[in-house]
């Protein structure tokens, strides 16, 4: 789905089209936004490269995988391209931070690499790539230790605004912090994501009230570690030290704003996880009953080759301090199977982890080895059939646990925001509960897009739930 809101005062469309594609996290859907942010004045938003003056491509290079999938749409664009002479092509996000400069000399239908740092500067490099007919090369990280309080960073455009491609206006991500510190052993992010920089608390506010006056009614808050926002600005002397930290600070600062909407953030490293934070959510029905803690692996000796820098035993305290706070807190985690050294016992540990935590979904990848993280050059590395059958395993008891956590919630009456409306179903929306479950309700008589509403749950399959609206 694709939505443009549009001011009456400014109807006249650009002339040139831009269509964008994104790989990868939610952070990169964000990127896509202020990118797409920057260039409303002067292009229409396109729904298919096809139809476009200008693709972009933003980029993930978390595992081999997505980075093939970058390759391979590249060279179907190559074809477009050879009909199409005035398409340009830009490359931005991890793969173009990591690869570019190989790519600029390998892909000659690139006309211009913009990394996750440089995405700023995407008008420039389209007017340079315009004046002097090369292509324009913007890789590395800002010097400067926390962004401006540049009005194009910290407020939407206010004439109109293009949407991501399947995003609405109803749930806005912010981002409140770009790169990561940790060095996970088997991480890319730190290299093609830079140092943490934080995002200033006031400038965090102005973009929340800027899209709360634009109808947003769900803010998610972003950063690779939201549990470690602001350690930067502590650093610098930018704010002072206090006695839950400047993440804590931040989130009690936006539960203040007199305005009915809900706040949700990720990503956590459970490492910086506290008990004050966890306590919130007893408190503040606005945050939800979710929490994403990803975990990696139930092993000790794996969580520390990964540098994770918690043990198993103390990412269960974690556990038990939320569903402390919310007795039913919905949890989620990332899990990596085949790290190098897991044998048979570290994988039953990150089973037997799956099967006490009782996630409500989670995401299982297999361990993709990348350029410039050390367990790439770790020894022992896992066959990839025995990755794709703990793969297999963990995933069938997640499906098994998920089925059966939603078919508790039949009969349960819950509170949903609702989102989009179906695009296959007439007069079906969908939304999330408090505990961030999928819910379909169909609705003749209003349209709920929108609206957060109490509803009855009347079915459960593994994705979603089915429920109809109580009366009001
Ligand atoms: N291989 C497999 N999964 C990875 N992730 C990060 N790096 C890799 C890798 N090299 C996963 C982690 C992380 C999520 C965003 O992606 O589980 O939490
Ligand atoms: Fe990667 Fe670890 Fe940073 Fe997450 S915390 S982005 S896994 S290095």
């Amino acid at each position: 789905m694709t939505v443009s809101l549009q001011d009456p005062k400014h109807t006249m469309a650009p002339q040139k089209t831009v269509s964008i594609e994104t790989y990868g996290c939610q952070m990169n859907v964000a990127d896509s936004e202020d990118m797409l942010a920057a260039l409303c004045d002067e292009y229409t938003l396109s729904t298919s490269a096809e139809k476009s003056d200008l693709v972009i491509l933003n980029t993930c290079h978390i595992r081999e995988k997505a980075y093939h999938k970058v390759v391979s749409r590249l060279g179907k664009l190559r074809l477009l391209k050879e009909k199409h002479h005035k398409l340009r092509i830009v490359v931005a996000g991890c793969v173009a931070q990591a690869e570019g400069k190989k790519m600029l000399r390998s892909l000659p239908m690139i006309d211009i690499i913009v990394g996750p740092g440089r995405i700023h500067d995407l008008k420039t490099l389209l007017k340079d790539h315009e004046r002097y007919k090369t292509p324009q090369l913007a890789i590395g990280f800002p010097k400067k230790t926390t962004p401006t309080t540049d009005t194009q960073e910290t407020q939407e455009p206010q004439t109109k605004l293009h949407l991501h491609p399947g995003k609405n206006p109803v749930s806005r991500f912010v981002t409140i912090q770009s790169g990561c510190d940790n060095y996970c052993t088997f991480c890319v992010v730190p290299h093609t994501r830079g140092h943490e920089i934080s995002v200033k608390q006031e400038d965090v506010h102005k973009k929340v009230q800027s899209m709360l006056a634009r109808g947003a009614q769900e803010i998610f808050l972003l950063g690779q570690n939201v549990n470690s926002y602001g350690a930067d600005l502590l650093r610098e002397g930018i704010i002072q030290a206090s006695k839950n930290g400047p993440f804590y600070d931040l989130l009690t600062s936006l539960l203040k704003i007199d305005h009915h909407f809900r706040l949700r953030f990720t990503t956590s490293n459970p490492h910086d996880f506290t008990y004050p934070l966890s306590q919130l959510f007893r408190h503040h029905q606005r945050l939800g009953k979710y929490y994403h803690l990803p975990v990696q692996s139930g092993s000790a000796h794996i969580l520390q080759a990964m540098k994770r820098k918690v043990t198993p035993s103390e990412y269960m305290e974690k556990i038990s301090w939320l569903r402390e706070s919310i007795k039913d807190m919905a949890i989620s985690t990332d899990i990596i199977v085949g790290f190098p050294g897991e044998s048979d016992d570290d994988f039953d540990a990150t089973y037997a982890m799956v099967q006490e935590v009782q996630y409500s979904f989670i995401y299982a990848f297999r361990y993709s080895p990348r350029n410039h993280t050390p367990a790439k050059r770790f020894a022992h590395q896992v066959d990839e059939d025995i990755k794709a059958k703990r793969l297999l395993a963990l995933q069938q008891l997640q499906d098994s646990i998920t089925c059966k956590l939603n078919e508790k919630e039949i009969g349960q009456t819950r509170e949903v925001l609702f989102l989009y409306p179906s695009s296959k179903e007439k007069h079906a929306y969908y939304g999330r509960t408090e505990h961030f479950r999928l819910v379909k309700v169909v609705s003749p008589k209003q349209p709920l897009t929108g609206k957060i509403l109490p509803v009855n749950i009347i079915k459960a399959s593994k994705t979603t739930l089915e429920a109809q609206l109580l009366s009001t």
